[in-house]
């Protein structure tokens, strides 16, 4: 499958997603959003594909929601069609996601960073919210995704004033997970992305939904759906390759049952 503004690279169990529209500096419009719910949905209903991820150019994740598409829209075309909805696909996806982000990750850019699992960056990469610069404001979770990422002191500051943080900020703020040279950044995401997709699938497929879990429930349910999907995976067979493995001092060996 081919997609206008996005390029697909495979490396075994890894898809790579490279958004590609560097005219616009990667800026997000309803093109790529439309390629980007098609290819996450192919991603997730491929079971040799255990991970995914995410990246841009050197120079830019993504400068944002495309302005130049949304400028003329009027508050019955963005409201009547639920813009941005669309990207709830990307947050649906059952299986890992990273972001693998160099330069800059603006608006929508930074907000799509945040939905993936987790956010690996290079030592060039730059978020921010300057939306307000536009008269508008985040539109695609940033308000809410930055707050809980990084807190409301700094997400206020970002949201109000469009200032953008560096990569060596991000990364005290726990915005990011790691930040690696710009020239290793997706070698550097493709190998964690090879751990992951070398783990028991089922048990992958746990964690992203009990670490998800933890942002919208309360902690005493929180806790007892993780423990119910803990005992769950007691149900499966690489939880009885897993120990065995360990026990036996090998490599477990997984069927994803
Ligand atoms: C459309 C964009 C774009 C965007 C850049 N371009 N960002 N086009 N939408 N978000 C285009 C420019 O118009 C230009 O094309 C080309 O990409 C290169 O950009 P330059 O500005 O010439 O590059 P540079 O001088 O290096 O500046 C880089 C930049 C700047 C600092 C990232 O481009 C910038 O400020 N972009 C906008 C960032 C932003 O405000 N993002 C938030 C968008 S709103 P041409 O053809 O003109 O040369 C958003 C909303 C979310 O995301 C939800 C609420 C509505």
């Amino acid at each position: 499958m081919t997609y206008e503004t996005l390029l697909i690279e495979q490396h075994d169990a890894v898809t790579l997603v490279r958004l590609n529209r560097p005219q616009a500096l990667n800026a997000l419009n309803s093109q790529t959003l439309a390629d980007l719910i098609a290819a996450f949905a192919a991603y997730d209903a491929d079971p040799a594909q255990r991970c995914l991820v995410l990246t841009g150019s050197e120079k830019a994740f993504a400068a944002g929601a495309d302005i130049k598409e949304m400028s003329e829209q009027s508050f019955a075309d963005m409201y009547g069609s639920n813009f941005f909805a669309g990207y709830e696909r990307v947050t649906a996806t059952r299986k890992p996601v990273i972001a693998a982000v160099a330069g800059f990750a603006l608006g929508g850019g930074c907000e799509l960073a945040m939905m993936a699992d987790f956010i690996i960056a290079a030592d060039t990469a730059k978020f921010g919210q300057p939306e307000i610069k536009l008269a508008v404001t985040p539109g695609m979770g940033g308000s809410q995704r930055l707050v809980r990422a990084i807190g409301k002191a700094k997400a206020m500051e970002m949201c109000l004033t469009g200032r953008m943080m560096d990569a060596a900020e991000a990364e005290r703020a726990g915005l990011v997970a790691r930040v690696v040279p710009a020239e290793a950044l997706v070698a550097e995401a493709l190998k964690t992305a090879a751990t992951i997709a070398a783990m028991a699938p089922l048990a992958v497929l746990a964690v992203k939904e009990q670490v998800e879990a933890a942002f919208e429930m309360p902690l005493s349910a929180g806790i007892r759906y993780e423990r119910r999907l803990f005992h769950a995976l007691f149900g499966s067979q690489d939880q009885k390759e897993g120990m065995a493995a360990f026990v036996a001092k090998r490599p477990g060996v997984w069927t994803g049952k």
